[in-house]
């Protein structure tokens, strides 16, 4: 039986990933080790927590010697690696907990892999990465695996930063790396921080939609399903050392986004149609925004065959309706802390 580290597998991508492994490799055990920071949630995991080839293992990436006890004690024959701080806006207001998360937690994870495997041959470590790296885009163009990396903000350039050195160790060490880049991610247990849950519960409740600058900004959406199918053929089929990028060739401008949203909320929630759109408001740009992303993913489909396989609007409105179904995780998501870092006023522009 191989045990599979999967780390981050309490948060938004990590709860699919480890889901469809559970379920998919009943001859894997599936270690999920999380530290359930705000963004973490075992109830992500309620239909898979008691699989027998599943375990869960509270432990923070930043604990160096923790990190190598636990490989020694689990013998991991890979590793998945999603846990990161992941938002922008709070990379911005406190950058130094993306340092410590995403680039002293991949390292601690490099590091326990390369001193205790005593054998690379068979292992694997994957780490997931975002399109961010590449900085942003004008009007026209995509990101390729060979862009050259142009982080821009907080969060981008922690991640930028682990990319490089999981290359390193590659490079430096021969441990056996492969990195995914991909674009924005949609679907259910996504934390209402982001912009599509964001909208979906500001909508339910009446409140304000805040659209950052002018709406214009412009990001490729993948149904995180799909994301965890590209993870699961990158895990057992990419190529050792090489970089794969992941995107669903779907193109919105967060304005565009947001009508379409409002369109479906209107209809699920039996409300008139233009009552949603009453809420969007323009209020001050985030800073350094990043214009535009787009995912060039030609590699993994000619490499891997993996395509999306949901249409954007399909896709948003299983989004929408999971969300409105499961006011009781929203609910318990939003309590507490919640209202302090999210239910602000903004300025308006
Ligand atoms: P998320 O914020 O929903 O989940 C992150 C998880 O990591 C949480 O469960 C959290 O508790 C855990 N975590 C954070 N710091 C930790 C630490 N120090 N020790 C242990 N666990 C810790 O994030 P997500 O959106 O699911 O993103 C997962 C990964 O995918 C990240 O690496 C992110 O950079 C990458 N990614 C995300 C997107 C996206 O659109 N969400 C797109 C491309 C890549
Ligand atoms: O591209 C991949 C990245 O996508 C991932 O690496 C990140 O982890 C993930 O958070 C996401 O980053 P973005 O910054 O693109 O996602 P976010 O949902 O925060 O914002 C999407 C767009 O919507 C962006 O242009 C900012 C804008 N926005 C966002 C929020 C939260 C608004 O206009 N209003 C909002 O309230």
């Amino acid at each position: 039986m191989k045990t599979i580290l999967i780390t981050g597998g309490a948060g938004f991508i990590g709860s699919h990933v480890i889901r469809r492994f559970v379920k998919k490799y009943p001859d894997y055990k599936i270690v999920n080790l999380d530290n359930l920071t705000y963004a973490g949630n075992l109830a992500n995991l309620r239909d898979v927590e008691k699989a027998p080839n599943y375990e869960f293992v509270r432990a923070d990436i930043t604990a160096g010697e923790l990190m190598k006890a636990l490989f020694k004690k689990y013998r991991f024959d890979g590793v998945i690696h999603l846990a990161a701080e992941s938002h922008v806006d709070r990379s911005i207001s406190s950058p130094m907990e993306f340092i410590y998360a995403n680039i002293v937690g991949t390292v601690n994870l490099l590091n326990a892999a390369r001193t205790v495997w005593e054998d690379f041959s068979e292992k694997r470590f994957y780490h997931i990465s975002t399109d961010e790296v590449y900085g942003s885009l004008g009007a026209t163009g995509f990101f390729y695996e060979n862009t050259s990396y142009d982080p821009r903000s907080p969060y981008s350039a922690s991640k930028a930063s682990s990319d490089h050195l999981v290359r390193a160790y590659f490079h430096t060490y021969g441990l056996p790396t492969v990195i995914s880049n991909c674009s924005n991610n949609y679907g259910p247990f996504q934390f209402p921080e982001k912009l599509i849950p964001l909208a979906i519960h500001n909508i339910k409740n009446n409140k304000l939609i805040p659209v950052y600058g002018k709406g214009e900004n412009i990001r490729d959406w993948l149904y995180v399903e799909d994301h965890a199918v590209a993870i699961d053929q990158i895990y057992h089929e990419g190529k050792i050392g090489d970089t794969y990028n992941i995107g669903g060739h779907n193109e919105w401008k967060n304005i565009d986004l947001i009508h379409l949203l409002c369109e479906i909320m209107d209809r699920k929630l039996k409300r008139s149609a233009g009552t949603s759109k009453n809420l969007i408001t323009y209020v001050k740009d985030r800073a350094g925004h990043d214009l535009r992303y787009a995912i060039d993913s030609g590699k993994i489909q000619k490499e891997l065959g993996w395509k999306p396989s949901l249409q954007f609007a399909e896709g948003l409105e299983k989004t929408v309706e999971w969300y409105l179904a499961n006011e009781e995780w929203m609910k318990n998501v939003t309590s507490g802390d919640y209202q302090k870092y999210y239910e602000h006023q903004y300025t308006k522009r």
